[in-house]
């Protein structure tokens, strides 16, 4: 079968990389892919938004199964899309529809959601300009450090944590003014949680669920999570804080409800949900929920999966998957990501990269983010989050030690990466 995938990031760069394994796939294809992915697939520059144009290459490549990696086509309806073309009617894709992907586009809708179905999370409420004031109560019984979101897509931006009440005040003033456009009209306020973060992949058709292995992503920019918030600077999987107690309470207490309300809402939620969890004091709540698979999560989750991940896909897609028995591989994996030097705010692209030839060894494998090839065959960086590397190894500290190695190699001008991945474990 031919398999499209959608997006250009690291994230899409290891699904790609994996499909590329499977004796299932016959020709992979990305929109917009990048340098990695189109040393296994064709890549097209094609915007992400525009269905019309990703159901022509669909059809002109027969295409059977697209998977959606990024939020913003699946919240803009890449879906709904295709189960309204007739043309497409036999093309599977992997993702929820607009009305299932609500769980990431709107903060408030998840936030009731998850009241309403008793699943641990901070206590919050949620405002607009008419009820600012119910905001500023709620602030003002609150310590600090508060916390104020967006309530729709801001591009990972929309989280503010500030350290005063006045300073609280201000920001839900400005946010609720527009700060964040159409995406902070609502703003979710919330309790602060104190805890490890962690991240858990539940794979979900309309008949069961299949939880993936855990990850930790690390997304501040700067070492022992200091600095600003980033898309993530490196990941490991799997976290060695879940026992198999907290294992119990996050499948029992949380993926359960959270399967049963998608149900009973009728989200019609079929894909990855990816739920963020933290842990307080034993207890893990919900910090967030997301469609998609994380990125740089899925660069350490994919590479423990030993099924034929295509398998997988195909058995989301028809709703078999309590037929799937997972087979994870027991070692240790661990992600580092470089940057371009000023990212998360202002960096420069089109730097040359040297050292990622893609020879790849049994344990170490990189995976492109923001690459693009320029004259002479010379890869030129193309974002802030430019490649990752990905070790497998016996234990964490083995893995990352062959992630820190290799990237040692791979050279541009201003790359920054985090020395620290892996501090806390
Ligand atoms: P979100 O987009 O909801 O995942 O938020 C982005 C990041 O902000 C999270 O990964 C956390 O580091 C932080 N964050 C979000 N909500 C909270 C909260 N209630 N308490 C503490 N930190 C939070
Ligand atoms: N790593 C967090 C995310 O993908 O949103």
């Amino acid at each position: 079968m031919n398999v499209l995938i959608i997006g250009g990031g690291a994230r899409e760069h290891a699904l790609a990389w994996k499909l590329n394994r499977s004796s299932r796939v016959r020709d992979l294809f990305a929109i917009p892919g990048n340098v990695g992915i189109a040393s296994i697939g064709k890549c097209f520059e094609i915007s992400t938004s525009d269905f019309v144009q990703i159901k022509e290459i669909v059809l002109q490549y027969q295409i059977g199964m697209v998977i959606v990696g990024p939020e913003n086509p699946l919240e803009q309806g890449i879906v709904d899309f295709f189960q309204s073309e007739s043309s497409l009617e036999k093309v599977m894709i992997i993702g929820p529809t607009k009305k299932g992907a609500i769980l990431e586009s709107s903060k408030a809708y998840a936030k009731a959601f998850m009241k309403k179905y008793n699943i641990p999370t901070a206590k919050s409420i949620s405002v607009t300009k008419e009820t600012i004031d119910q905001g500023r109560a709620f602030l003002q019984n609150q310590y600090p450090p508060y916390v104020l979101k967006a309530d729709g897509l801001a591009a990972g931006k929309g989280v503010m944590i500030l350290d005063y009440q006045k300073k609280a005040e201000s920001s839900l003033e400005e946010m609720l003014g527009g700060q964040f456009g159409k995406a902070s009209k609502t703003v979710v306020i919330e309790e602060y949680l104190n805890g490890i973060e962690m991240s858990c992949f539940v794979l979900i058709d309309q008949n069961s669920y299949l939880i993936l292995p855990f990850a930790k992503d690390y997304k501040r920019i700067g070492e022992k999570d200091s600095g600003l918030n980033t898309g993530g600077m490196g990941a490991v999987s799997p976290v060695p804080f879940i026992t198999p107690e907290i294992n119990q309470k996050i499948e029992n207490e949380i993926v359960i409800p959270t399967v049963n309300g998608i149900k009973q809402e009728n989200l019609g939620f079929r894909g990855v949900l990816f739920i963020g969890l933290t842990n307080v004091n034993g207890q893990p709540k919900v910090m967030e929920y997301n469609v998609r698979f994380g990125d740089p999560e899925a660069e350490v989750v994919i590479p423990r999966i030993n099924n034929d991940l295509m398998d997988i896909f195909l058995a989301l897609a028809n709703n078999t998957l309590s037929e799937i028995q997972l087979d994870i591989n027991p070692q240790s994996a661990a992600t580092v990501m470089a940057v371009s030097g000023g990212y998360p705010t202002n960096y420069t692209t089109g730097e040359h990269i040297t050292g990622i030839e893609e020879t790849q060894t049994k344990n170490t494998f990189i995976f492109h983010a923001g690459t693009q090839m320029g004259k002479n065959d010379r890869i030129l960086t193309n974002g802030g989050r430019v490649l990752t590397v990905t070790s497998l190894g016996n234990n964490h500290h083995q893995a990352l030690e062959r992630s820190y190695r290799r990237m040692a190699s791979v050279r541009f001008n201003r790359k920054y990466i985090r020395r620290d991945i892996g501090y806390d474990l």
